[in-house]
């Protein structure tokens, strides 16, 4: 058995499912830029045959990416499949996964199958991937809820075709630690043909036991590969957390003993691209990545610290991307600097037009803001590419006026298919009445289901970051904007989700 855990991500598949997490090419693209300089091992790119879109953001990242295997989702049917193949040509180092559910609660409602019926398309799935691709992972999807008998069975069958990786996934997020690894230990002991796949968790985190059921099992059922995605994002409670996997096995080598790939200094940096991008905000006590992960606030731990710090703390902030956090730029930075900063935040930008246009939103940034953090700098591109994204409305310009005991009023222009329009309106506070100003032009009739507002930098000089999540016929889509003006920041955010309710989706979802 190698003493090498392959990480395998799934941000941008998985985790793109959560309800208003969807994610342009573009934004894509960058964040497994990021994911590559981490130094991920796998990259699930995401489920080519799901869109049109998703097939477009695959293909962009095989062709990019050249240091992780790239990988696509396919159910287990031969469309799927060769779309998932198609999407992959150009890949460097390019996996199938393909999969179908085997528990009897999933196989009877969802599939309405038999389990012969299951058996027999996993097996022609499989043998048809493997025609197509050297490497091809199967995943029994709610394979913990499955009866072992059946899963012993499919699992042999699909090894003995060339599946070269089995993932056993706790879809629902039902597993305890303990039972998950033995359920994993005796699979592996009594599928004959089991040390001929590599074994692979994959945890959802519904009992927020992701990361324990992931590592139990690693340490009790033997898989060397962990399925996680940045911050944990994914469907309803997410999926196993990839900073706190990695670093539970990095600061505890002495039980684990295990060898990763990855770059830990990373971390933050990919963490805050992942938040930024998809709207979708830390919470402040998170493990590893957040705001408060490493600040001590009692008298006896500051004490502590200060005297020696692994009184406290089992883990260096700088070591995991923390001390990132400085002033990188201000007002009288040129061109080069800016474009140096953005490489070393592992922006990349297709054309120097680009560039200059996000070097433009930079000046008009410092002529507002005197300190510019590498926050505001990753802000103001992931703005930037949600804008050439979508481009049907476009922030122009605001005025608002509230004062104590009047109601406040706003007045927004804004372009609309690149024709600007002025809407105004009153409402509860200005954020409000911006909001409604634009509302009463656009009529979207769409539903707000969360506005959150986000100091980027930490003091009132910083930037305001503002998610707008909204939600119409069925869909819902997160809309993120900033700006030194929070009024401003949030019409931005409103335009923004506005936009991507407008593009259509023709999506397939994953467990459907
Ligand atoms: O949770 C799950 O079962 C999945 C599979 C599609 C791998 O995401
Ligand atoms: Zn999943």
């Amino acid at each position: 058995m190698t003493d090498k855990l392959i990480i395998f991500d799934t941000t941008l598949r998985d985790g793109e499912q959560s309800p208003g997490a969807s994610m342009t090419r573009d934004e894509k693209l960058r964040i497994a830029r990021q994911l590559e300089r981490l130094k991920v091992d796998v990259i699930e790119a995401g489920f080519a045959a799901s869109s049109n879109g998703d097939f477009e953001a695959v293909q962009a990242i095989a062709l990019a990416i050249k240091d992780a295997t790239i990988c696509s989702l396919s159910r287990a049917n031969d469309r799927d499949i060769s779309r998932a193949a198609e999407a992959l040509k150009g890949a460097n180092s390019a996996r199938i996964h393909t999969f179908i559910a085997t528990s009897p609660l999933h196989m009877e409602k969802k599939l309405r199958m038999s389990p012969e019926q299951v058996f027999e398309q996993a097996k022609q799935s499989v043998r048809f991937a493997r025609n197509l691709v050297g490497d091809v992972e199967f995943s029994a999807e709610d394979g913990y809820r499955s009866e072992m008998d059946f899963l012993c069975r499919v699992v042999e069958a699909v090894i003995a075709e060339g599946a070269t990786t089995i993932n056993i996934p706790d879809t629902v997020g039902y597993a305890i630690p303990e039972l998950y690894g033995n359920f994993i230990k005796t699979l592996r002991e009594r599928v004959p043909n089991s040390d001929k796949a590599i074994w692979s968790v994959h945890c959802h985190n519904d009992l927020g036991m992701a990361v324990a059921n992931s590592l139990a099992g690693v340490m009790i059922g033997g898989a060397r590969q962990v399925e996680c995605t940045i911050n944990g994002l994914g469907e309803r409670a997410g999926n196993c957390s990839l900073e706190e996997v990695v670093m539970a096995i990095k600061t505890r080598k002495d039980y684990f003993n295990l060898d990763l790939n990855i770059d830990i200094k990373q971390i933050v940096a990919t963490s805050r691209m992942v938040s930024q991008t998809t709207g979708f905000v830390v919470q402040p006590n998170k493990a590893v990545v957040g705001a408060n992960a490493f600040a001590h606030a009692s008298g006896i731990h500051q004490d502590g610290v200060l005297k020696a710090r692994d009184t406290y703390e089992i883990m260096r902030a700088e070591d995991v991307g923390w001390s990132a956090n400085k002033i990188v730029l201000g007002k009288l930075s040129g061109r080069n600097a800016f474009k140096q900063r953005l490489e070393d935040l592992g922006v990349h930008m297709e054309s120097e037009a680009d560039i200059n246009t996000a070097f433009a939103k930079f000046k008009e940034l410092a002529d507002r803001k005197s300190e510019i953090f590498d926050e505001d700098i990753l802000a103001l591109v992931s703005e930037e590419s949600v804008s050439q994204a979508s481009e049907q409305y476009a922030f122009v310009s605001l005025s608002q006026h509230s004062e104590t005991g009047e109601r406040p009023y706003a007045s927004v222009v804004f372009t609309v298919a690149g024709k600007e329009v002025k809407a105004d309106s009153d409402g509860n506070g200005p954020v409000d009445a911006s909001l409604k100003a634009i509302e009463s032009h656009v009529q979207s009739g769409a539903e707000m289901v969360l506005y959150s507002v986000n100091a980027i930098s930490g003091s009132t000089e910083s930037q305001g970051e503002v998610t707008v999540r909204l939600q119409n016929s069925g869909r819902v889509v997160n809309g993120v904007g900033s700006d030194p003006d929070i009024v401003v920041a949030s019409a931005k955010a409103y335009l923004s989700a506005l936009n991507k309710l407008q593009s259509k989706s023709d999506r397939v979802a994953a467990q459907g």
